[in-house]
């Protein structure tokens, strides 16, 4: 496969005229007969030659409208084993459509839809779409792009090559559409990616036992009968109890134990942060129970992370991949727990930090430095490791890390659909606009793939 950039533009004519020097980097065949190909829409065409300088591609009118080629203007050029001219890729970008209006098609998510889209509009066709913009009958999308005055643009597409995922609800991954699509995607053996969930105490039970999880994994049991937690609260004197399904923090508990005082636990609850005291273990077990809001849950070690001012702190690192289809740590940064919490979440009052300057808040510099290097390449190995084990596609991963007080590194916890919240700190403006070029930069390698894949796709 020959893959390039071009110029394309729309014409009068009937045949399709390339110039010299595209003609020559794909290396085209002209004697041959040859189909113009976007998403799965492919239109036999007749090729001339055309004296301009640089590389363009002039489509007739009725081809564009016939391809669905949503515009015209700079975009990869690429000629495939079967002799066709592929454009683009298409590359979309499925989210959910709450609420959505002319100016915001994808209610509250807009904005960020927005943000990834300026990640590659100007490479290939980048747009976002919704579950129910497909239309199943002429397998096509109503697609939503960006213009170069920032402005909406709707356009009907063929369906994409690859999809990045952005659904962030269980439910809407059980739907019949959803399914069609999942389908039609093995079918032409193309990509989906971040297409799971993670469950708490499914992750740690993929990840025990791996040699790059050894020794950072706090000690998780997925059985909270009141024995397991006897048991624990016996040997680590603190744990957690924490929802296998939750997240922003909802529904967690710390419990420490004191052999002279008691148990002390600590949640919040309605927004507030309370703090119980029980003088015997099966008080401790009749209270937990009766705040159960979540079917499962998990007991963890808990990590004595390091402090400021007596707030916790732990780490999220956002990992990419990247076009070469490795891991990088796109972005990351220290969290803060607010006064009393449980945790570091920012919708609970947390606080976003400078991950290296937290760090010399607690330990020397070099000792920084170390600590921060070895956080980063554990949380890649990490990353591996995840994506060995899972049975479909990763793109993107949001590691919660805590760090003790003799600077160990623990995975707390993995997302599957990690949130861009950290990216909004000043000083993370370069790792910003790195990570929405890794979402778009993975995306159009995964199109390239197909080409030279041949194993069996993994969604
Ligand atoms: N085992 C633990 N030791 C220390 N702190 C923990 C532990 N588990 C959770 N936390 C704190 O609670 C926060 C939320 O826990 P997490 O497992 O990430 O759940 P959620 O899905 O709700 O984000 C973490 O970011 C961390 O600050
Ligand atoms: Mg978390």
């Amino acid at each position: 496969m020959s893959l390039t950039t071009g110029t394309i533009h729309f014409t009068d004519k009937k045949d399709t005229y390339i110039s010299n020097s595209l003609m020559r980097e794909l290396n085209i065949d002209e004697t041959k007969p040859i189909k113009l190909k976007l998403g799965e829409k492919r239109i036999k065409t007749k090729i001339k030659r055309v004296r301009k300088k640089g590389k363009h591609l002039f489509i007739p009118k009725s081809i564009q409208q016939a391809l669905k080629l949503p515009r015209k203007g700079q975009s990869y050029i690429s000629l495939n084993q079967d002799d066709e001219i592929e454009l683009g890729p298409l590359i979309g970008i499925l989210s959910l459509i709450h609420q959505r209006t002319l100016h915001l098609p994808f209610g509250k998510r807009t904005y960020r839809i927005k943000e990834y889209l300026k990640g590659g509009s100007n490479k290939a066709f980048y747009f976002a779409f919704g579950l129910s913009d497909i239309n199943w009958t002429d397998e096509t999308v109503t697609a939503y792009f960006i213009d170069s005055r920032n402005q909406w643009k709707k356009k009907v597409v063929p369906l994409p090559d690859v999809i990045y995922n952005q659904l962030k609800s269980r439910s809407s991954h059980k739907t019949k559409s959803m399914q069609m699509l999942l389908d039609h995607f093995k079918k032409h053996n193309k990509s989906i990616f971040n297409w799971g969930f993670f469950d708490k105490g499914e992750m740690y039970q993929l990840l025990d036992g791996t040699l790059e999880a050894q020794n950072h994994l706090p000690e998780t049991h997925i059985s909270t009968s009141s024995q397991e937690i006897k048991k624990m609260l016996e040997k680590h004197q603190f744990i957690y109890l924490k929802p296998t399904r939750g997240s922003f923090g909802r529904g967690i508990s710390r419990i420490t134990y004191h052999p002279k005082n008691g148990y002390f636990i600590r949640f919040r609850k309605i927004n507030k942060n309370h703090l119980l005291r029980f003088t015997n273990f099966s008080s401790l077990m009749k209270f937990i129970n009766q705040r159960k809001t979540h079917k499962n849950y998990v007991i963890q070690q808990g990590i004595r992370l390091i402090e400021i001012d007596k707030h916790p702190i732990d780490f999220r690192l956002h990992l990419n991949k990247n076009g070469q289809n490795e891991w990088v740590v796109a972005g990351d940064a220290a969290k803060k727990a607010g006064r009393g919490n449980v945790t570091t979440h920012v919708e609970m009052g947390g606080q976003v930090m400078n991950s290296l300057d937290t760090l010399e808040q607690v330990f020397t510099s070099s000792q920084s430095q170390e600590i921060y290097e070895n956080a980063k390449r554990t949380t890649i190995q990490l990353a591996e490791a995840i994506e060995r084990k899972l049975p479909y596609l990763v793109g993107e991963l949001g590691f919660d890390i805590g760090i003790d007080k003799q600077g160990k590194i623990w995975m707390i916890e993995v997302n599957s659909k990690p949130g861009r919240s950290i990216f909004k700190h000043p000083s993370l403006k370069t790792q910003s606009s790195d990570q929405l070029r890794y979402i778009f930069d993975y995306c159009f390698y995964l199109s390239n793939q197909r080409n030279t894949r041949r194993e069996v796709n993994r969604i």
